[in-house]
């Protein structure tokens, strides 16, 4: 399906690769603590996680704790826990995520349900939620756990409510934003509230941080979305079409049956059974041959936009200034892994 993609591929995600350097001890020791909170004597648990883990991801959401930590002038080595504690719900969340989409590769590499079987996968997700908040329940902060309880809920929320509505064509805008904002951008959110809430920061310092987390984590679905019709595997390590083949309408698509009534009517028929593989690719062409990914993108923007206005409370420093750039950045990135 690789040739009918139109998108150009961007470059290595360089503001990304900034942060990662800016943090680079900080981020040496949430590696060496995310290793060590999976050990089990029950040996297919960190069997299981270290094939996850130890396969790659941007390590966005720790990155994005720590900086905001950093902004709001507190030193990044007291948010190596909980950053910990945000990669591992995130990589729970990806565990059984490959259950339920089914997806066959993550990380460019085979997905571990696909390894290891879909119980195996559940349960090991569920061990790393239950060690993640362990490790918010030791830090003691109660607001903060009691805004991840509400944040864990909503993402159980937004994944159930995109199995409902996944083989119906039309979704609202408004659907497709509560599905998102569940599912990834209360996650984004939760980091950036933890990373100001660890300083003696203002309540409307971190109110300001949990709203550039939030609409930092829509732009970063949506471009996700557009990746799963623009990205080949080899750059997004991930299944190309998936969503697709899932029924799972995203606003590519949304967009897309709104300009071309003829790929409307196709993906209706589709729908009514598995899309087969000249299914997809027929459509994931018809998607690229419409305005509708550089609509995604440009309303991905306007989130990255809201996420750098939210800043304008934080006294500007460098660390502001690589949360600027990485909001910039989301809608461009076509990451390996
Ligand atoms: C993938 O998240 C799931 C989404 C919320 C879109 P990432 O794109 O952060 O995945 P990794 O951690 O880099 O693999
Ligand atoms: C993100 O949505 C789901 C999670 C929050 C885990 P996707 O289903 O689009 O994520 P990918 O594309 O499989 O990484
Ligand atoms: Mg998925
Ligand atoms: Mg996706």
């Amino acid at each position: 399906m690789r040739e009918i993609l139109t998108q150009p591929v961007a470059t290595q995600a360089l503001p990304l690769a900034k942060a990662h350097a800016l943090l680079a001890e900080a981020l040496e020791r949430v590696e060496a603590v995310l290793s060590e909170t999976v050990s089990s004597t029950v040996e297919m648990i960190p069997e299981v996680s270290h094939h996850l883990i130890s396969s790659g991801g941007k390590r966005i959401r720790p990155t994005l704790l720590l900086l905001m930590a950093q902004a709001c002038r507190v030193d990044v080595n007291q948010g190596v826990e909980l950053s910990v504690a945000t990669e591992l719900f995130h990589n729970a969340s990806l565990l059984h995520d490959d259950v339920v989409d089914r997806g066959h590769l993550r990380r460019g590499v085979t997905a571990a349900p696909r390894v290891f079987g879909n119980s195996a996968s559940v349960l090991v997700g569920d061990f790393m939620m239950a060690r993640a908040f362990g490790i918010v329940v030791r830090h003691g902060d109660l607001d903060l756990l009691r805004e991840l309880s509400l944040v864990i809920s909503a993402m159980a929320e937004g994944e159930v409510l995109q199995l409902i509505r996944s083989g119906k064509v039309t979704l609202s805008l408004p659907n497709y934003e509560e599905i998102i904002s569940g599912k990834t951008a209360g996650l984004f959110s939760w980091c950036c509230r933890a990373g100001a809430s660890l300083g003696p920061a203002r309540a409307e310092l971190v109110e300001a941080a949990a709203k550039f987390g939030k609409a930092f984590g829509m732009a970063f679905q949506i471009t996700d979305d557009v990746l799963d019709y623009t990205a080949a595997p080899e750059q997004s390590g991930k299944d190309l079409a998936n969503d697709l083949q899932q029924g799972k309408t995203t606003l590519p698509l949304l967009l897309a049956c709104e300009q071309d009534h003829k790929l409307l009517k196709i993906v209706e028929t589709v729908a009514e059974s598995e899309p087969t593989e000249k299914d997809c690719f027929e459509i994931v062409r018809r998607v690229n041959n419409t305005q509708a990914i550089s609509l995604a993108l440009n309303y991905a923007r306007q989130y990255s936009q809201k996420a750098i206005d939210s800043l304008a409370v934080v006294t500007d420093s460098s660390a502001v200034e690589h949360l600027r750039q990485l909001a910039n950045h989301v809608t461009d990135r076509i990451e390996l892994t």
